[in-house]
């Protein structure tokens, strides 16, 4: 079976570098349980040298990313740079970043560009709302095809989708979207895959869930939401919760 994937989007916390090397250390000593699952580690760009995640046998993720190597862009980090300090993942189009000016043409030069430096970019696509006229399939459709148009097809099973419905987002489990509704999601959006791809790529191409994943409601997602693991934002700053949700995910 494919392996499972949990990526820990740490946003803007912890506060404190001696903060984030607890909560690393205390993640890290869950994953050493684990069997099936990936787990990365997207901490804010200052901690990501110094955790030392890699040598921890964990994955390092970055939660954005600029095109390009080096050049007169102020407050940017380019893919180049995180290429050489082994970054293995990188978030490209939050919703928190999209919600900031981030077009689906800016997202798709970012997962171009992390695709080009042979990292693996998570192409975030979500709803805000939904409306009973079936709009939002339609925008996400659109989010999937501009997104990752710059990705050539032969390569697209390289690239993750994590699909977070804005309104699920920084929530609680009992907020979060149903096991019922997600395996409807990951079917439309496997469905637009092929449309765009063909059936064999589409079926390569992983895609997880996030937006209020916890220890509650991870255990029903993963096994009847049809998703190949999780990007888990608020649950994964506490070590104990995210390794519940980390041995929900290995279980299965
Ligand atoms: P949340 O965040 O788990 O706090 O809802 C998920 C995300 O925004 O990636």
């Amino acid at each position: 079976m494919a392996k499972k994937i949990v990526i820990a989007n740490w946003k803007m916390n912890p506060l404190e570098f001696s903060k984030a090397k607890t909560l690393f250390s205390a993640t890290r000593t869950i994953t050493k349980l684990l069997k099936k699952t990936k787990v990365v580690i997207a901490p804010p760009f200052l901690f990501s040298q110094g955790l030392g995640v890699r040598k921890n046998g964990l994955f390092l993720g970055a939660q954005d990313a600029l095109w390009g190597s080096t050049g007169a862009f102020t407050g940017e980090i380019s893919v180049s740079m995180l290429k050489i300090i082994g970054t293995d993942y990188v978030i490209c189009g939050h919703s928190e970043r999209r919600s900031m000016g981030e077009s689906d043409a800016i997202v798709a030069k970012k997962a171009y560009a992390v695709y080009k430096e042979g990292m693996t970019p998570v192409v975030c696509i979500g709803e805000r709302e939904r409306d009973a006229n079936g709009t939002y399939l339609s925008f996400l459709a659109q989010q999937i095809r501009e997104s990752l148009s710059l990705i050539p097809k032969k390569d697209i099973a390289r690239i993750i989708i994590a699909y977070e419905p804005i309104w699920a987002i920084g929530k609680t489990a009992e907020e979060a979207m149903d096991s019922r509704k997600l395996h409807e999601m990951t079917i439309f959006i496997q469905k637009t895959l092929s449309g765009l791809y063909g059936r064999n790529s589409a079926d390569k191409v992983l895609i997880i869930y996030g937006g209020s994943v916890e220890p509650k409601n991870a255990p029903d997602l993963i096994k009847n939401g049809n998703v190949s693991g999780f990007l888990v934002g608020h649950a994964s700053l506490d070590a104990k919760g995210f390794g519940a949700i980390l041995k929900a995910v290995d279980a299965l």
